[in-house]
């Protein structure tokens, strides 16, 4: 198979749910019609376990085993399909969402009876940045749940998405018979307990006709004769470039645990999502299908194991062929380097790779040269934009308690940041250092870790903000002004740049208003 074509059989993706919405078994659905796995569990048996919410150690260690399904591969109707995995834990953690930034598309999952949660607003909200294209996939329809339209309404307001529902569901809990496949005009049942597979497809283009009646009964019938009207009449027409384009979400309805209406949301996935896109450098424009290979790395993952220290960094490739045991510029350090054993991750077995094409991510083996953002390249000088950092909502001050080890202390601290554990900010007004986390418990894992891999001794001091944004401003006198009237709530970034802290949503608010010429920004980038 030639360069092009292997870039066009490419679709990498990622799902985003809040914790138990069903992403792992949708994962699994998937990879089970890929023939990636054999069986189901082979992905559960890698998934943070609900138990260890306290233990830090615990989740830090199944994080470690969550590597191999970082990235998961399959072929289906001669696509390769990479799934990127956003672990989802109530304590989540930045890498979550910057794995957002490597794929070219996203699923969304959402419980029927829950509706829109708070991880899946904040994730859908990277999304968005980006323009990716959404599929929306409305789960556990043989659970009691909010009514339909209840549930668009909800993602359209909470998410910002606009939806287009390509099937809808008849009935739903205990009187769940199937979904109506709007696309392609068919009946498809419900039948959890058949053996051989839950669902059984039914052609009928005439929602009117009688044969409707029959399968589904009379009053589910006129029900969904009545929905689907109003579906028709309230919904624009599905565009295939409005979704390519962000603007449009298909929305889905199934059971992903009775493999329902999976292979259906599948199918038109594989029909319309992108193949790997154009990415944005500092520089200019990258092609996928130029013949130079270019990638970055979103995510860097430590072992946690002190006799191995080393970590690995997944690389994204974005353009041209990468290939194993060959020279590319590591262009922040501009020196060379090769990669003996670079790897991919299927489910539960690593391969090593002789090649990858733009779309696939490779696992890079690294004793400590890699950042977050970093670009790998032919030669050619290029930094990939769009790696940015998100707006943390926890801060401690950092306090050295054994005042021996501060150079240990030092080194662990800039090292743990440039993997993107967390974000060091330095205080405007006296130059303390603060450490910004999404989740809480990174913190422990920075101390655990500041101890075990570096011998220094962190204590923190709480610090009771809520908020951090990196703020854009139009003159330098306002700028002045926002300055003497914040100083105490300013920070710098690693890069420097000026970060507003805030106490709460309402000093956010409060800003805002009072400095009407200040943006604020909730990712580094904008
Ligand atoms: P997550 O990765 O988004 O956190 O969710 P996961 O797939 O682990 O699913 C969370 C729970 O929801 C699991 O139950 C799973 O079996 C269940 N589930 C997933 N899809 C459906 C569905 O379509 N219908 C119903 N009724 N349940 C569904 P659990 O009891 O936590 O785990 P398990 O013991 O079943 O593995």
């Amino acid at each position: 198979m030639g360069f092009i074509e292997e870039i066009n059989r490419r679709k990498t993706f990622g799902i985003v749910s809040h914790p138990d919405a069903g992403k792992t078994t949708l994962t699994e659905k998937l990879l089970l019609f890929g023939g990636a796995i054999q069986t189901a569990g082979a992905v559960k048996s890698n998934k943070i376990k609900k138990s260890a919410t306290s233990d830090f150690m615990e989740i830090e260690k199944q994080r470690g085993i969550s590597v191999a399904t970082s990235v998961m591969g399959f072929e289906y109707r001669d696509l390769k399909i990479n799934i990127l995995d956003t672990p989802g834990h109530q304590d989540f953690a930045e890498d979550t969402f910057r794995t957002l930034t490597a794929v070219d598309s996203a699923i969304v999952v959402i419980d029927v009876a829950k509706g829109v949660e708070t991880q899946t607003e904040k994730l859908v909200k990277v999304c968005r940045m980006r323009q990716t294209p959404i599929i929306v996939f409305i789960n556990k329809l043989d659970r009691e749940g909010k009514d339909g339209f209840e549930l668009l309404d909800e993602i359209e307001s909470k998410l910002g998405l606009m939806v287009k529902p390509l099937s809808w569901p008849v009935g739903m809990g205990q009187l769940f018979q199937g979904v109506y496949n709007l696309y392609e005009k068919k009946l498809v049942l419900f039948r959890p307990h058949s053996k051989q597979s839950s669902e059984e497809i039914i052609e009928i283009t005439d929602l009117d006709s009688d044969e409707l009646d029959k399968q589904v009964g009379e009053k589910a019938a006129d029900l969904l004769r009545e929905e689907v009207m109003m579906v028709e009449e309230v919904y624009p027409e599905f565009d295939k470039d409005d979704y390519l384009n962000g603007d449009i979400s298909p929305v889905f309805f199934g059971s992903a645990v009775n493999n329902f209406g999976v292979k259906e949301m599948l199918d038109c996935f594989v029909e319309i999502a992108p193949t790997p896109l154009t990415r944005e450098t500092e520089q200019r424009e990258i092609d996928p299908y130029e013949p130079k290979f270019s990638g970055f790395v979103f995510k860097i993952h430590a072992n946690m194991d002190p006799k191995h220290r080393d970590r690995i960094a997944f690389m994204r490739i974005c353009s041209g062929v990468f290939k194993r045991n060959t020279n590319y510029l590591h262009v922040r350090q501009g020196k060379k380097m090769k990669f003996p054993n670079p790897t991919t991750f299927m489910a539960s077995k690593k391969d090593i790779v002789e090649e990858a094409y733009p779309g696939d991510v490779v696992g890079l083996y690294d004793s400590g040269n890699f950042k977050i953002g970093d670009t790998l390249t032919e030669g050619e000088v290029l930094n990939f934009k769009g790696i940015p950092s998100f707006s943390p909502e926890q801060f401690r001050y950092v306090n050295n308690a054994d005042p021996m080890k501060s150079k240990q202390l030092e080194k662990g601290v800039r090292q743990l940041m440039d993997e993107g554990v967390a974000q060091l900010f330095i205080k405007e007004l006296n130059g303390r250092k603060v450490i910004g986390t999404v989740g809480a418990l990174q913190f422990e894992v920075i101390q655990y870790r500041l101890k075990h891999e570096y011998g220094a001794t962190v204590q923190y001091e709480h610090l009771p903000m809520k908020k951090a944004c990196w703020i854009e401003w139009e003159s330098e006198a306002d700028l002045k002004e926002f300055e003497s009237r914040r100083k105490k709530d300013l920070a710098k970034d690693k890069d420097g740049n000026l970060v507003y802290m805030a106490e709460s949503s309402w000093a956010l608010k409060m800003a805002q208003d009072n400095h009407p010429n200040i943006k604020f920004h909730f990712s580094s980038e904008y």
